[in-house]
C-alpha cells in the first residue's frame, strides 16, 4: 500500500530521469479512458503531465476498484515503472503497480467548450487549466523578480494599511466601508504612507492591493489590482524613471530567460521580451498630443488619454514609452509644478507597448509645505484627514519622488493577455466579486 505522504517525485523530472525506473507520481486525473481491461489516465501535477496505464490482469484489485470509477480531476498517488514511448506526452508512459485515489471526484463541471462567463463563474476550479496554471506561476516569478530587484538596489519593504480616512489620488474611484460608525475607505494607493516612511527608511516599497470604484468596463481595469509603490528620498523624477526602465527590463528579461517552455506554451515570443532594455523613448505630453493628431486623433491640450490613444500611440513601439509632464488639471494633489512649464507637473506614466496601456504613475512630491497646503485647498481636501500628510512637510521635509506600477497590468503585457482578469487569480470587476 503505498504511503499517501510518502515523497513523491514532480512529474517533469520523472520525464527526465535517468536510468528510467520505478517511481511514485501525485497529482490530478487530467484525462481517463478504458479500453480492454486497460485505465489510460494522463495525470498532470503543477510541473507537467504524465500518461499511465492501468492493466487489470497486473494491478492489485484494490488499486483497480479505486481507479475505474474515478471522475476527472480526482486527486491521485501512483506507483509504477516508467518506460520510453514515444507516443506519449513527454516521450514516456508510466505502467501503474499500484494506485489510491484519494477522493473521487464528482464530475467536474468544466467540458472542453465553455463560455467566458462560466468559465468566470467556475473560477475556483478554472485555475486549474494548464493555461490559468502558466499565467499563476509566471506573476508568482514576476512579483519575485519585482521584489528583488528593489531588494537588491537599497529598498525596505513596508506594509501600509489598506483601510483609510483619505483617498491616495483624486478619490473620485473610493469604495467606502463603515468603520465602526464612521466613514473610511480602502486605499487606492499606498503611497502616502510609503512617503512616511522615506524618513526612517530612506527607500521604500509595499507591494499590496489597491481598490479602485472604477466604473470602467474596460480590458485593463480591475477594482482590486496589486500595486507596487516605491518612494524614494533625495530623488527626482529623472532618476525615478531610470529606476523604472531598469526595473521593467530587468522582470521581462529574467521572464524570458527563466520560463522559455511556459511563455512558448502562452504564445509568447522571447526575443521581444529579451530586447527590453533601458533608455526607454522619453516624450513629453505635448509631443505625445501632436504625434496624436498626426496619426488622426483630436486631441486638445489639457485631454487625458483613453484606451485608443494609448494604443495609437504605442502601437509602433517595442519597448515601453515614458510620457513625462502632463497637464496639472488631470493630475494628483500632491504632484509639483514644472518651473519651466507651470501648466504642467513633474510626473511621468509608463506606457506598455501594443496598446496595452500604462503600466506605471509616477511623480516628483510636492515636499514644501506651503505649495501643498495651497494646492490641497484649491481641490478643497478636507485639511483633517490629510494633517497626517501635510506634517511631514513640517518635520525634516525632503525633496523625493516615487512610483506605482500595476502588477496585473504589467503581466498583462508581458503575456500578451487579452484581458487583465487573467493576470490574477480571483478577479473584482465592475459586475463580479464572486468566486
Ligand atoms: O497612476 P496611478 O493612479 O498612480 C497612483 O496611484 C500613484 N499614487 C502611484 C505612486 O506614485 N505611488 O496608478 C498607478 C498604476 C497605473 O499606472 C496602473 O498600472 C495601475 O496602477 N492601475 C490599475 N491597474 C489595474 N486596474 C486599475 N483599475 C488600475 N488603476 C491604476
Amino acid at each position: 500500500m503505498i504511503d499517501m505522504y510518502a515523497e513523491a517525485t514532480p512529474i517533469s523530472d520523472a520525464l527526465s530521469l535517468e536510468p528510467v525506473g520505478e517511481v511514485t507520481i501525485r497529482g490530478w486525473i487530467h484525462r481517463k479512458r478504458s479500453s480492454g481491461g486497460k485505465i489510460f489516465i494522463v495525470v498532470r501535477d503543477r510541473s507537467g503531465a504524465m500518461q499511465c496505464v492501468a492493466d487489470r490482469s497486473t494491478i492489485g484489485t484494490g488499486s483497480w476498484s479505486s481507479l475505474e470509477p474515478a471522475y476527472l480531476e480526482s486527486a491521485i498517488i501512483l506507483r509504477g515503472v516508467l518506460v520510453e514511448d514515444p507516443r506519449a506526452p513527454g516521450g514516456r508512459e508510466m505502467k501503474v503497480s499500484e494506485a489510491v485515489v484519494f477522493n473521487s471526484s464528482e464530475q467536474f463541471p468544466i467540458t472542453e467548450y465553455q463560455s467566458t462567463e462560466l468559465l468566470l463563474d467556475m473560477r475556483h476550479l478554472w485555475l486549474r487549466s494548464s493555461r490559468m496554471r502558466d499565467i499563476m506561476m509566471a506573476r508568482a516569478s514576476i512579483f519575485g523578480y519585482a521584489r528583488r530587484f528593489l531588494d537588491d538596489n537599497g529598498f525596505i519593504e513596508i506594509s501600509p494599511p489598506l483601510i483609510t480616512k483619505a483617498g491616495g489620488e483624486t478619490g473620485a474611484n473610493l469604495f467606502e466601508l463603515d468603520y465602526f460608525g464612521s466613514k473610511a475607505y480602502m486605499t487606492e494607493s499606498s503611497q502616502l504612507y510609503a512617503e512616511a516612511m522615506i524618513y526612517s527608511l530612506e527607500k521604500v516599497y509595499s507591494l499590496a492591493p489597491s481598490y479602485r470604484a472604477e466604473k470602467s468596463r474596460t480590458v485593463k481595469h480591475l477594482a482590486e489590482y496589486w500595486h507596487l509603490e516605491p518612494e524614494m528620498a533625495f530623488y527626482n523624477n529623472k532618476m525615478s524613471m531610470e529606476l523604472q526602465e531598469r526595473l521593467v527590463s530587468t522582470i521581462a528579461n529574467r521572464l524570458a530567460g527563466e520560463h522559455e517552455g511556459l511563455l512558448k506554451r502562452l504564445n509568447v515570443e522571447i526575443d521581444p521580451l529579451l530586447a527590453i532594455k533601458p533608455p526607454f523613448k522619453r516624450m513629453s505630453y505635448e509631443e505625445a498630443i501632436d504625434l496624436l493628431n498626426q496619426k488622426g486623433a483630436k486631441k486638445v491640450w489639457g485631454d487625458d488619454l483613453g484606451v485608443e490613444e494609448e494604443r495609437l500611440l504605442t502601437e509602433d513601439e517595442e519597448n515601453p514609452l515614458f510620457v513625462y509632464n502632463w497637464p496639472k488639471e488631470i493630475k494628483a494633489f500632491y504632484m509639483p509644478v514644472n518651473p519651466d512649464d507651470p501648466r504642467t507637473v513633474l510626473c511621468s506614466d509608463l506606457q506598455a507597448p501594443g496598446g496595452h496601456g500604462e503600466i506605471i504613475g509616477g511623480s516628483e512630491r510636492i515636499w514644501n509645505l506651503e505649495e501643498l497646503t495651497a494646492r490641497m485647498e484649491e481641490l478643497k481636501l478636507k485639511r483633517e484627514n490629510y494633517a497626517w500628510y501635510t506634517d511631514l512637510r513640517r518635520f525634516g521635509s525632503v525633496p523625493h519622488a516615487g512610483f506605482g506600477m500595476g502588477m496585473e497590468r504589467v503581466i498583462k503585457w508581458l503575456l500578451r493577455l487579452d484581458h487583465i482578469r487573467d493576470a490574477i487569480p480571483f478577479p473584482r470587476v465592475i459586475n463580479r466579486a464572486y468566486p
